[in-house]
């Protein structure tokens, strides 16, 4: 540990073992099966997440980096230098490095479920950037959000890159955003990353990549249950299914049961046949003005929106209405 992050204040809201059983047990229980993808988040499926990142298929991550990073100066006009930056699922806060040098925030406010996962990348952030004031909180962004750390009277700013907005339902998006607004309050902005709706060739492969590591990632949530929650899956009687549900506008990710089985998970057994599925997870597509739309109804008017020139993926700006 350095001494230049000795000023992290950390935070700990980490949901309890009991909520991931009830979660699990609850998803597992329901036709078909589903199980929210915050659950993929233990150390190891953060690793695999930044690893998918890094295959050539998963243009998001690269495109939006290649926003970020051309457009900084601009998106820090936007900002405002001196808020207090505030980001749901904040991950390894890779990105946030490509604005913090033009943005000078006050405070930066990284929140994210992967406990150990986000105290070391805020440690390393700490030591890179030494003015930075940093508050680490591990919550999960999903459950009412609260703010560890809210000065009065400075600029509020979420930042929330990497599309994970399409992982919510389009209603339950509105809320959550609803919820930022709520946080950033009245002077408040947001910085988005929103995925546009494009080619299902080009979606499909982004969440098959070639290497397997998106397998991998799937199967991560079996191998946690069996670990944290004493259940039994067996990895390879399950299979992994990504595809483009064009009249949902949605990527759609299973694991696909091989075989007739039955798995146990806290003591209660599921029974799957051949070909049933635990969904886990969407990734919504949006048209820049649908998304405008979604985020109006949510109290945030649209400033600047940054794509590049194929227009896979959209940077976005808004200010509080
Ligand atoms: N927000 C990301 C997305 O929807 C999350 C993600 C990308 C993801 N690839 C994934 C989640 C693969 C699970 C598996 O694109």
């Amino acid at each position: 540990m350095s001494s230049l992050a000795s000023d992290i204040r950390f935070y700990d809201y980490h949901p309890s073992r009991a909520d991931f059983l009830g979660e699990v047990l609850t998803g597992l229980a329901i036709t078909p099966a589903s199980i929210p993808p915050k659950f993929f988040y233990d150390e190891h499926g953060s690793r695999l997440f930044d690893a998918i990142c890094d295959t050539p298929e998963y243009y998001p991550t690269r495109t939006e980096v290649q926003l970020l990073r051309n457009n900084a100066v601009e998106i820090a006009d936007c900002i405002g230098s001196g808020c207090v930056l505030i980001e749901p699922g904040a991950g390894s806060s890779e990105k946030v490095r490509l604005l913090l040098t033009a943005l000078r925030p006050s405070a930066y406010v990284p929140m994210d479920i992967s406990r150990d996962h986000l105290f070391a990348a805020a440690r390393k952030l700490a030591d890179e950037y030494p003015w930075l004031d940093l508050h680490a909180a591990c919550m999960d962004f999903t459950a009412p959000l609260r703010l560890p750390y809210r000065p009065a009277g400075v600029r509020k700013v979420a930042f929330f890159p990497g599309s994970s907005i399409g992982n919510f339902e389009p209603a339950d998006a509105e809320l959550f955003l609803r919820n930022l607004r709520t946080l950033v309050g009245g002077r408040g902005g947001l910085l988005i990353g929103v995925d546009l709706k494009k080619d299902a060739a080009i979606l499909d492969v982004a969440y098959n990549d070639a290497a397997g590591v998106t397998v991998a990632f799937n199967r991560n949530l079996l191998t946690r249950i069996n670990r944290e929650l004493g259940g039994d899956f067996a990895q390879d009687r399950f299979g992994h299914r990504a595809f483009y549900n064009g009249m949902r506008g949605r990527i759609e990710m299973h694991l696909v049961s091989r075989c007739n089985q039955t798995v146990h998970v806290g003591g209660h057994a599921f029974s799957f046949a051949a070909g049933d599925t635990i969904h886990t997870e969407n990734s919504y597509k949006y048209d820049i003005s649908q998304f405008h739309t979604l985020a109006r109804r949510a109290g945030f008017e649209p400033v600047a929106v940054w794509t590049d020139p194929a227009q896979l993926f959209s940077v976005q700006f808004f200010d509080a209405i």
